[in-house]
């Protein structure tokens, strides 16, 4: 029997804050509404440089790290992500490329804010049943280009970041003990972002287009999406914790999507358990959407919320609609990394990027010398 258990973990947070305030001078809202609607203060924004495909590779660097796990131990790699800068080449096989990964298969998984308890849930039960052994699943979001920054309802909520898990195969028990995976694409057009110009959901009717709306960002319903969350996170949590032959009792954190504080405080009292059960760092990150729960993770962590053998939940909820929760046993106490030994790991990703540009020469040499004998033949005949 195998068991999947989280080895490392890592976020990255972009440097540029941009705060209630700040927001306060492009639409028309105040700090006051923000945080007591929401319980947000302030959320990073990705620079110009910066990626989706970037942010997940930093948080994945540092996960690895922490995992002591060579990049080309690596068997899978999962980003969770509504916001690839690519539908193909994914994330994933870019984050593949920047770690030097190079006997990794790569894929991004769609599923909105839960998109990381997904992934989590996809890649223990591909350690579970054999087919792989160290698999690192992401969450990596720039929210910031797929917002309609004139929207005061949607602008003021999300923010960019990514955050990973190692997971290692083992045969001693515990690690990812139980999830729950649900989906509800009737709710579809309570949350969604639309992808391609000329195919806006049915769902929402022909008049979508011509109320305004702007084609490639964030649309929500609030109120919706605030009933059907606070439903989804009690139900999915009990049900995961029963899955895992566990009460609540036995539960030590609860590590929810960080969407909104009023929310995972009615979650809460569905649940009776105190709210200080609940991770929560929805104020100085807002929502990163699937980056959210990895991002809280390495926090709750950081801030020494988590013991050996504590069990812990992940919940997350988003637009599909979709939800999820996993149970989880964290057992490993991870290697103290010198600083030394920190800075050696980071140089084998520059030389992973050296070696990656070598084979992108290599090929473009290899079709200019296939170009030019063609032409010989051509000239021969
Ligand atoms: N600043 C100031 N006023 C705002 C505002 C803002 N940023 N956004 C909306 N308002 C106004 C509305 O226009 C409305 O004004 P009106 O009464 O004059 O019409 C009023 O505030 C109330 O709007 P409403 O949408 O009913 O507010 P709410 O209490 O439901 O709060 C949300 C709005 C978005 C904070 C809340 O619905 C929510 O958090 N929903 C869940 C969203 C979420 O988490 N989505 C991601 C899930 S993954």
């Amino acid at each position: 029997m195998k068991y999947a258990h989280i080895v490392g973990w890592g976020s990255y947070r972009p440097d540029k804050i941009l705060t209630n305030s700040d927001l306060a001078r492009m639409v028309d809202t105040s700090d006051e509404w923000i945080f007591t609607r929401t319980g947000i203060r302030e959320r990073r924004i990705a620079s110009e440089r910066e990626t989706t495909a970037t942010l997940a590779f930093e948080a994945a660097a540092r996960a690895l790290v922490v995992a002591d796990i060579h990049p080309s131990q690596v068997d899978l790699i999962i980003v969770a992500t509504s916001t690839p800068e690519y539908i193909f080449p994914s994330t994933a096989c870019l984050v593949q490329d920047y770690l030097g990964a190079t006997r990794a298969g790569a894929f991004d998984l769609s599923a909105a804010c839960s998109g990381f308890v997904y992934g989590l849930s996809l890649a223990a039960q591909s350690i579970q049943s054999g087919a792989v052994h160290n698999a690192v699943v992401i969450g990596a979001e720039t929210m910031s280009r797929v917002l309609d920054w004139e929207d005061r309802g949607t602008c003021i909520l999300f923010g960019d970041g990514a955050g990973a898990v190692v997971l290692k195969g083992s045969s001693v028990p515990g690690g990812v003990m139980a999830s729950t995976l649900r989906s509800d694409g009737s709710g579809g057009d309570m949350l969604s972002l639309p992808a391609v110009y000329h195919n806006p959901m049915p769902m929402l009717g022909p008049e979508y287009l011509h109320n305004g709306h702007k084609k490639n960002t964030v649309e929500m319903n609030g109120r919706q999406v605030f009933r059907f969350a606070t439903q989804v996170v009690a139900d999915s949590v009990e049900e995961t914790v029963l899955k895992a032959g566990l009460t609540m009792d036995d539960v030590a954190l609860i590590v929810p999507h960080q969407a909104n504080v009023r929310i995972i405080e009615t979650a809460a009292k569905r649940l009776r358990v105190p709210v200080e059960r609940f991770y929560m760092n929805v104020d100085s990150m807002g929502n990163t959407s699937a980056a959210s729960i990895p991002i809280a993770l390495c926090d709750a962590v950081g801030d020494g919320r988590l013991r050996p053998d504590d069990n812990v939940v992940f919940v997350g909820f988003g637009g599909g609609l979709t939800w999820a929760a996993s149970v989880v046993k964290w057992d490993v106490t991870p290697p103290q990394v010198s600083f030394i030994d920190h800075e050696w790991k980071r140089v084998r990703y520059v030389m992973a990027r050296g070696r990656s540009r070598l084979r992108r020469l290599s090929r473009r040499v290899e079709a200019a010398v296939a170009r030019s004998s063609n032409g010989h033949e051509g000239d021969d005949e």
